[in-house]
């Protein structure tokens, strides 16, 4: 399984499904009826690519291949098409991920005022690197572009929460609460 970042460029999703022999999943009546009504903002089906495949994401936590598949029938787009759209958009995890993902911003802003520091010391503090989930399954890394919030860099998001104005104990504040909700 691939996450958007591990994804080379020169490896197509058809060469994917070429090789695994990868058949689309069902989809399940709750997805099937999120999208319906999701294609009922859009003048057409394949519009819906993306917000369909965050659907399934909301459901099974991140977009197997099969799901990818699942999604790319129903709504009767080019998987390639549909993998590209996945690809661009990094909030689509294409592997499994940990209960809480974390997404700390590498852009200039974050850069300038240590994003670097604070990523040494998430990786130390979990023992894990980019695109890795903790052994518990608790927490998955990821690197993302701007959040849009870069006056308060440097910034991350755990889940749909904004952290601002991070600092090493901060993020060991945010990881001890996000431990213990678990
Ligand atoms: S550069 Fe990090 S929030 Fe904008």
């Amino acid at each position: 399984m691939l996450i958007n970042s591990d994804v080379d460029s020169t490896t197509t999703m058809t060469n994917i499904i070429a090789s695994t022999a990868l058949k689309a999943r069902q989809l399940t009546e709750a997805e099937i009826h999120e999208i319906e009504h999701e294609k009922t903002h859009y003048p057409y089906a394949q519009a819906v690519g993306l917000e369909a495949l965050k659907i399934v994401q909301k459901h099974q936590g991140w977009v197997s291949d099969e799901s990818l598949l699942a999604v790319a029938e129903y709504l009767d787009i080019p998987p390639d098409d549909l993998e590209g759209v996945a690809t661009f958009f990094n909030m689509i995890f294409r592997r499994p991920v940990g209960k809480h993902v974390i997404l700390l911003c590498d852009s200039v802003a974050c850069w300038i005022l240590g994003c670097d520091d604070l990523k040494a010391h998430i990786s130390k503090t979990l023992g894990i690197d980019y695109g890795e989930t903790t052994e518990d399954g608790l927490f998955t890394l990821i690197p993302v572009p701007c959040l849009g919030d870069c006056d308060k860099a440097p910034s991350m998001m755990v889940g749909r929460e904004l952290y601002r104005n991070l600092t090493t104990e901060k993020i060991d504040q945010i990881i001890a609460d996000h431990k213990s909700k678990a």
